[in-house]
């Protein structure tokens, strides 16, 4: 699968929002670091975290195990299956959060917003 990525944190830094339609496209003309948003594919037994770190990425994690919620990500676009055991409360994979250290998109393409505990909804998670 191909995934396309944006930084959560550029959404704060430009009062865009998750739901935002347009929200890859605004990104794609805003000029971001290559590290903010772009693209990479994800071979198909790597999670979607260790794919990211093969292109070069430092995404945060903690417990690579699906305990911590600090690998968060949220879905806008594709289909990126949760195994059944991790931390998350199921209103929150129902928004389409999912934990990057132990899941990775099964459709051909994906658009991703990583960096997720800096969501409120998440960040009280945090251990
Ligand atoms: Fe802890 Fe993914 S790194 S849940």
């Amino acid at each position: 699968p191909m995934v396309e990525f944006l930084n959560f944190e550029v959404l704060e830094d430009h009062g865009w929002a998750l739901e935002d339609e347009d929200l890859f496209a605004k990104a794609a003309d805003a000029n971001l670091q290559s590290t903010d948003f772009g693209r990479f594919y994800v071979d198909p037994n790597d999670t979607l975290l260790e794919a990211a770190e093969k292109n070069g990425f430092a995404w945060p994690f903690a417990c690579r195990g699906g305990a911590c919620t600090n690998c968060a990500v949220a879905v806008v676009e594709g289909e990126m299956p949760s195994p059944a055991s991790h931390i998350l409360p199921p209103d929150l994979t129902e928004k389409g959060i999912r934990l990057s250290c132990i899941a990775a998109p099964v459709s051909e393409d994906a658009k991703i917003v990583y960096n997720l505990k800096h969501l409120p909804e998440v960040r009280e998670l945090l251990l």
